[in-house]
């Protein structure tokens, strides 16, 4: 069966659009060996992108390992998840992995594990701990194993910021950097979503990693790129789309790539043979449906004056909150409680601030539920 939009994981092959000039530079990062710390709002499309490079990688000497670490809660889960990624991506079959622990990693007895479907992948446990490895030498792992082997390993940390909610992140935070500045065989693209706790790490002269890498924060698909992209699948489909309508379909959704691809599946299942304001209008009111309960999730429990704050965003107010104009509109409370309203949405994730100081929401989808709802 041929999907015709996809959303909802990450992308491959034909089904990934464009991305030119971002898969050359951070290839071109991976050859050479920079550091590369990757930053975006959800779904936009960062492992996809990470995948692609490595699929464009034909190197033998340079070996990606991809891992991600969201569910990792303390050190030690992180050590045994960058440890089992490690040794499974540099070698070729379980048996040699087993070997490579064996030769690496000698005081361990690890555990394997499959899954029930045949031809998928074993897992593997490997019962790191304080007590058998300190994490100097699990993070110095990597080196070890490039340098015997002769490669160049790029490790793909996805959610890294992840690092920053583990209890006595800071002195993790100083051991990693510790070791990982003085290698030479190993280079790092660390990525996640939560742009606040990844500025927070990289971005902060105060906390360890700062400048660690060049970052990069990966900006939306442009319409221009989109609009073929949406027309074709559309005509696979023997339908019609516009250009108008294929680039009004990016324009609703501020080009956030799985929501182009969202909206584009759901006016194409209101479509019979041309897309015309009623499918259109039919698809986008069929995503909202499902995006709804996810957005009343985020709103839950705000108080009135965080609401008030939102409703300014969704007015095309992205600074000076407290001003006498601004405060008539829609009441805020005391500087300091603005103050307190903008921390709390942007640990929440609803909002997020730019270099200049300005608030805007993140999700677009939701800012326009959100003005049809409530303003
Ligand atoms: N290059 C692309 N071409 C087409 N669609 C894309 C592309 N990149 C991302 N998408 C769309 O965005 C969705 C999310 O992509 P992906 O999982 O790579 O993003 P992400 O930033 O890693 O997300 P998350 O924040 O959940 O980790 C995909 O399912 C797809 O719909
Ligand atoms: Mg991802």
């Amino acid at each position: 069966m041929e999907k015709h939009f996809i959303y909802g994981m990450s992308v491959e092959g034909e089904n990934f659009t464009d991305r030119t000039r971002e898969t050359q530079r951070l290839k071109k990062d991976f050859e050479h060996g920079m550091n590369v710390i990757l930053i975006s709002p959800r779904r936009m499309g960062k492992t996809s992108l990470v995948k692609k490079v490595k699929a464009e990688i034909s190197d033998p000497h340079i070996r990606i390992v991809m891992m991600d670490i969201y569910d990792c809660r303390s050190e030690y889960d992180f050590y045994n998840r960058f440890a089992a990624s490690i040794l499974k991506e540099t070698s070729n079959k379980m048996e040699q992995t087993l070997e490579n622990v064996k030769k690496f990693l000698v005081r361990l007895t690890p555990k394997i594990s499959f899954s029930p479907e045949p031809l998928s992948e074993y897992s593997m446990s490997l019962g790191i701990t304080p007590e058998n490895y300190t994490p100097e030498e699990i993070l110095n792992l990597p080196e070890v194993i490039a340098k015997e082997k002769g490669i160049h390993i790029v490790i793909c940390i996805d959610e890294f910021q992840q690092i920053g909610e583990m209890p006595d992140s800071l002195s993790i935070q100083k051991r990693m950097r510790g070791v990982w500045q003085h290698q030479t065989h190993v280079s790092y693209c660390l990525y996640g979503s939560k742009k606040h706790l990844m500025t927070n790490l990289f971005q902060n002269k105060r906390m360890p990693f700062y400048q660690f890498g060049e970052t990069n924060e990966l900006s939306a698909i442009s319409t221009q790129d989109w609009v073929p992209f949406i027309q074709s699948r559309f005509e696979k489909n023997s339908q019609f789309i516009s250009a108008d309508y294929a680039s009004r379909i990016c324009e609703y959704v501020g080009n956030h790539s799985s929501y182009v691809q969202q909206l584009a599946w759901n006016i194409m299942v209101e479509t019979d043979k041309e897309v015309n304001e009623e499918s259109f209008a039919n698809g986008w009111k069929a995503m909202l449906a499902q995006c709804c309960s996810y957005f009343r999730e985020q709103i839950r429990g705000l108080s009135s004056y965080q609401m008030n704050f939102i409703r300014l965003l969704c007015s095309g107010i992205t600074s000076d909150f407290g001003s006498k104009a601004h405060q008539e509109m829609f009441p805020l409370g005391s500087k300091s409680n603005i103050t307190r309203i903008k921390t709390s949405l942007i640990e929440r994730e609803i909002v997020e601030q730019e270099a200049d100081n300005s608030i805007h929401l993140i999700n677009p989808v939701f800012q326009r539920w959100f003005t049809s709802e409530y303003l």
